[in-house]
């Protein structure tokens, strides 16, 4: 009894899966963009497409004639916009093209007893119509998968005008012909459809689903379950955690489920949990990239407080009279990760930093002053305006604690003031002339966001943009 139930727990915590930290949603609108720019592509495609050869034998009566079609190619395509739908009957797209007229051009040759005559022709291929229905999965390691699993092909007719050689014959018997030409023009078009969709499959197979985003963390955004189709939309869940490349340290939180508000008046949507921006902060933390060495020469020279023994009386009353005159250096360290929590309409960011201050003699020896845990609290704002990431912060709270001190007494207090002053009219001030230049949103090579909406949840970001493709002909209206 007990091994039994030890499986099933076993297996229910292993199907349940994890909580996607990154969402991801194309609405209806997207998908119908998105067509609209494939047809372009497709239209511009068929235009250079040569057919393999066509031949058959049929018989007029009197014998059976053997022809081929050779060197088929297009002259004239009038490929009409598809119609395109999310089908939930097999989580996936439905596809089709009803309409499509196109002329053809090609040469003959035939075999009539010891007959051979050969010539050129002309095609016309009327209402040809292909209904294709592509289901989307997910493979063992994340990778989204695209399957064709049903396609349909009707010509509605073709006509075949031949010329040259004994063509006159020829012509007289094309509906002879049309029946093995429709049957042969249908037969060849869903192997394509399924060829371009295992194409596609093949691509999404070769995508990485980590990618290194600098020299210390790689983001890792395999599916964490199925795609979801609705009516409406597709939705994906990934698993959206940022980890060291150092360490591969897994951070010592989970992802909490959220739910990202459908908006059928963007193109797309993307949520990104607290969990993502966490994970980074612990990613940078665990490599140990979290530090710095300050020294007098970084501090705003507006400051007036210095870097200097000299100038640190007012805090430490003994330093300046048993080390006069030197320079100091602070090493800041991360105590623990820094932690970002979403709110609706604010994000928070609390930092837990260690200081430690050094004098440095001439010679270059470093002699340690005292030892300052720092806690402090950020809070701000983000928002997209033209195109761009903006934001505000403001620090909200900061306290220092001694650690240790080989200087004698410290007016904490004094030096907690001073900090948070000049933290609120020097670096404050600073960060938000950068935030309020804001930050160019991520472009990609083919498309570019525009009309991005930014709002702060609950627990995550959520990003609602359109798109727009580059350089794409016929798209790009
Ligand atoms: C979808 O599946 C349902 C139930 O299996 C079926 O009744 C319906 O006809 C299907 N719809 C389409 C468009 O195939
Ligand atoms: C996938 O990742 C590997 C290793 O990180 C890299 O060498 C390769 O270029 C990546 N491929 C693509 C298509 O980004
Ligand atoms: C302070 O550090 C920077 C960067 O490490 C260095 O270029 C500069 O020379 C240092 N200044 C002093 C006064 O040590
Ligand atoms: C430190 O400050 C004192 C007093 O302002 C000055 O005399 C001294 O030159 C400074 N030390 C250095 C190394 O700049
Ligand atoms: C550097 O100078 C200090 C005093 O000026 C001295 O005590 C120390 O031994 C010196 N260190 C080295 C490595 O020369
Ligand atoms: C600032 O932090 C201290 C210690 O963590 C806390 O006691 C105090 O309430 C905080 N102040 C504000 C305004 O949040």
């Amino acid at each position: 009894m007990l091994p039994s139930v030890t499986v099933l727990l076993m297996l229910l915590s292993c199907t349940c899966g994890e909580n996607p930290a990154i969402q991801a949603v194309l609405t209806n609108k997207g998908l119908q963009y998105g067509k609209h720019a494939a047809a372009g592509l497709i239209q511009e495609k068929l235009e250079q497409v040569t057919f393999p050869d066509i031949s058959g034998v049929v018989n007029i009566g009197i014998g059976n004639i053997d022809y081929t079609l050779t060197g088929v190619t297009i002259t004239k395509c009038d490929f009409p916009e598809p119609s395109v739908e999310f089908f939930q009957n097999s989580t996936g797209f439905k596809t089709s093209v009803s309409g499509l007229n196109a002329a053809l051009t090609g040469n003959w040759v035939v075999h009539f007893g010891i007959i051979h005559d050969s010539g050129s022709f002309d095609m016309a291929i009327f209402n040809l119509r292909v209904t294709s229905v592509a289901e989307l999965g997910r493979d063992a390691n994340g990778h989204l998968s695209v399957t064709s699993v049903s396609c349909n092909a009707q010509v509605g007719n073709v006509d075949v005008q031949f010329r040259g050689g004994a063509s006159w014959i020829f012509n007289q018997f094309v509906h002879h012909f049309k029946g093995q030409i429709i049957e042969n023009i249908q037969r060849r078009i869903c192997p394509v459809v399924h060829e371009s969709i295992d194409s596609l499959e093949y691509h999404l197979q070769s995508m990485n689903v980590s990618f290194d985003v600098d020299q210390v963390l790689t983001l890792d955004l395999p599916l964490t379950d199925l795609p979801i189709i609705s009516a409406s939309s597709l939705k994906l869940g990934l698993k959206g955690e940022f980890y060291s490349k150092k360490t591969h340290q897994k951070p010592p939180f989970v992802a909490k489920p959220f739910i990202l508000p459908e908006q059928p008046g963007y193109m797309m949507s993307l949520g990104l949990s607290e969990f993502t921006l966490n994970s980074a902060a612990y990613g940078y933390f665990s490599a140990g990239a979290l530090q710095a060495l300050i020294n007098d020469s970084m501090i705003p020279p507006m400051s007036p407080v210095r870097l200097n023994t000299s100038s640190m009386g007012m805090f430490f009353p003994e330093l300046p009279k048993k080390f006069p005159g030197l320079l100091m250096n602070l090493q800041v360290y991360a105590r623990e990760a820094p932690v970002f929590s979403l709110q609706s309409g604010a994000v928070g960011l609390g930092v837990q930093v260690t200081v430690k201050a050094f004098a440095i003699e001439p010679n270059g020896t470093q002699i340690p002053l005292f030892k300052i845990n720092a806690d402090s609290k950020v809070s701000g704002k983000m928002w997209i305006a033209d195109g761009l990431l903006k934001g505000k912060v403001m620090l909200d709270n900061l306290t220092l604690t001694l650690v240790s001190s080989e200087v004698g007494t410290v007016k904490i207090d004094t030096l907690q003031n001073t900090v948070k002053t000049g933290m609120k009219l020097i670096i404050i001030p600073k960060v938000n002339e950068k935030l309020d230049k804001g930050i160019i949103l991520p472009r990609m090579k083919h498309a570019q966001l525009v009309n991005s909406v930014l709002k702060l949840e609950e627990g995550f970001i959520a990003l609602s943009s359109d798109a727009k493709m580059l350089q794409t002909g016929r798209s790009e209206q």
